[in-house]
């Protein structure tokens, strides 16, 4: 970067000694009848000394044409170098930096809580990490290089003119007053405006997302029309917020030309005044005039930069919004590892609410090691919630609970989810191959392993009836599949991490009673010795439960094996009675009735 800045600064006092050349190029070379003796190139104030250009040259070399050409020839020389390599540090460094925010940015929202991701649209995470981020790039890239070179050239030519005539150049400067406080009035305009078209453009982008991805939903509904009509208005809506900042932005240059025309009379009537003097020489006015113009530039351009930097500003609001979020809830101080998981796993008056309305309420339970425990109950009745709250996706709102007797906020987080596989309800793969979905999660695990579990699971064999095997790549979060398949690779992925604390989220619901029976097989060989906490509503899955907890309402209604609850006859055995009759009812009378035995049980 200083280096960067360096060479920056280099470029700056070569446009001053270019401009510096203008007069020995009129007084001497182009006229042949000046003595051809020492070339001025300028004179220091206050009687400093002055400083001749061929006195960079060795005597033998004294042709005013060759000692200024040859002058000419170097600066520009070390001029394009250092322009080049200075411009290319500064923007190195530029890109560098945005390339750490975007990293920075995508570490913070990774480790969000579940909850953030429950309250923010994806297109809009998406488009502030990309374009947000992509916004600002400009401004520290080639701007930022720009800012300093065109402050060291506007430096070098103040310098310059300064040395000419000092009080004009004052005069001038009053000018540039006028100019800069609209400048900066309309920068501001420009900070707000682009701020909100960037969250039109996320808007854009999550109408892009839910209906790419949706796209079998939108199909079926017949919703292409309406929803390029959705897309079509969003975009016109960034339209509308674009122009906004866009003629902020080009009426800037506009503006600031009409200072010329004024400062050219202005200058025009004082020199002539001063030549008519003598004060002042031709070619010297020419020289002020020249340097005034390539000071102007800069300024100039130092506008336009200033409003990249305030669309910087405008696009980024929304990542540093993120920048300062807070991470999911950190271990609490001092939290140690959580040990191998060895006794009892203990809900105690365990309550939730995600906001306002209570979901679980005073539930209490103990799972102890090796006990498979089932919940069942209508939908939305909190099953899903409450298993969430093991792995600490969700923090208790009040009660407690306890692994092992250790309330599980004083352990690590790392050392709680390590000991816990989940199978969720929506089963989520990513675009990746199938080997790698089911290794998801574990560094460098052996293929044999990843072939067993994915055996276990009854996925074995479909996998090998893919294109590729396991190195099928099975599209985004695994489109080219079943929904059976889908679900018995995340099986696989539960049982290859090999757990002792197991959840199962509905976990056979896409597949066929043949193959849920397969799988169920698989599931109980898996939870021997392990601890699992099963939701299903399929009731049959879970007749083997240790225990059965009817939840409703976020309360547990009742408690105990399948035997006692169809006993005592309350809600459990009267969803038994419904399913099961049902299930007789679908059932074709030839084939054999996979309940029959059951049905005879609570008689
Ligand atoms: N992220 C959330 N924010 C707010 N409320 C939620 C959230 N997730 C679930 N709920 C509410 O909490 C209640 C319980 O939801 P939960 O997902 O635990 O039900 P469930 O028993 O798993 O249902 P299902 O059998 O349909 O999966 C529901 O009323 C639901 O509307
Ligand atoms: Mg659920």
């Amino acid at each position: 970067m200083a280096a960067g800045v360096v060479l920056l600064a280099i470029v700056g006092i070569a446009e001053g000694i270019i401009m510096l050349m203008i007069r020995p190029i009129i007084d001497r070379v182009l006229n042949p009848t000046a003595p051809d003796s020492d070339v001025l190139l300028f004179t220091l104030p206050k009687g400093g000394p002055s400083v001749y250009l061929n006195h960079f040259f060795p005597h033998t070399i004294h042709n005013v044409w060759t000692v200024v050409s040859i002058s000419l020839l170097v600066v520009f020389l070390v001029k394009s170098l250092a322009e080049f390599a200075g411009n290319a540090l500064v923007q190195w460094c530029g890109h560098r930096a945005i390339t750490d925010l975007r990293n920075a940015v995508y570490k913070k929202i990774i480790r969000q809580p579940i909850a953030f991701f429950q309250h923010q649209p994806t297109g809009r995470i998406m488009s502030a990490v990309i374009n947000d981020v992509e916004r600002a790039r400009p401004a520290v890239s080639e701007y930022l290089a720009d800012i300093f070179r065109q402050s060291f050239t506007f430096v070098a030519l103040i310098a310059v003119l300064l040395n000419i005539d000092w009080k004009l150049t004052l005069a001038c400067g009053v000018f540039l007053q006028m100019i800069l406080w609209p400048v900066g009035k309309l920068g501001r305009r420009i900070r707000r405006s682009v701020e909100s078209s960037q969250s039109k453009l996320g808007e854009l982008n999550q109408i892009l997302q839910e209906t790419v991805t949706g796209n079998r939903v939108v199909k079926a509904f017949g919703m292409e029309d309406s929803e390029t009509r959705k897309f079509g208005a969003a975009a016109r809506r960034l339209l509308r917020e674009t122009m906004r900042w866009v003629r902020a932005q080009v009426v800037t240059s506009p503006l600031m030309d009409l200072l010329q025309p004024i400062v050219i009379a202005l200058l025009l009537l004082y020199a002539r005044d001063k030549i008519v003097h003598h004060e002042m020489t031709i070619p010297l006015f020419i020289t002020f005039i020249g340097a005034l113009f390539k000071a102007y530039e800069p300024v100039k351009r130092m506008g336009s930069v200033y409003q990249q930097f305030a669309q910087a500003e405008g696009a980024t609001t929304q990542v540093f919004a993120y920048l300062d979020l807070k991470e999911e809830k950190r271990d609490a101080p001092g939290a140690q590892e959580l040990p191998a998981f060895s006794q009892e796993i203990q809900f105690d008056r365990v309550s939730f609410c995600y906001d306002e309305t209570p979901v679980l309420r005073d539930v209490s339970f103990a799972a102890r090691k090796g006990e498979i425990v089932a919940f069942v109950g209508s939908s939305g009745a909190g099953k899903t919630t409450l298993v969430n709250l093991i792995p600490r996706f969700y923090e208790v709102t009040s009660g407690a609970i306890r692994v092992d007797r250790r309330d599980i906020r004083e352990v690590t987080i790392r050392s709680l989810r390590s000991q816990i596989a989940v199978v969720t309800q929506e089963t989520i793969l990513f675009h990746d191959t199938v080997r790698n979905n089911i290794g998801y999660g574990q560094a460098d695990v052996s293929g044999e392993r990843v072939i067993e579990a994915a055996k276990a699971a009854l996925a074995h064999d479909f996998i090998m009836e893919l294109p590729k095997g396991y190195d099928t790549l099975i599209g985004e979060r695994g489109t080219r599949l079943s929904g059976g398949q889908r679900q018995r690779i995340a099986i696989a992925r539960a049982i290859l991490k090999n757990s002792p604390i197991l959840i199962l989220d509905e976990a056979t619901s896409e597949l066929d009673s043949e193959s849920e029976q397969y799988v169920q097989r698989a599931l109980s060989n898996l939870m021997v010795g392990r601890t699992a906490f099963v939701i299903a509503h399929r009731l049959g899955t879970i007749r083997k439960a240790d225990k059965i907890l009817v939840l409703e309402d976020g309360l547990i209604r009742e408690s105990g094996t399948h035997a006692e609850l169809l006993a005592t006859g309350g809600t459990y055995a009267r969803l038994h009675d419904l399913q099961f009759a049902d299930e007789d009812l679908l059932a074709p009378a030839d084939a054999p009735n996979p309940n029959a035995a059951r049905t005879g049980d609570h008689e």
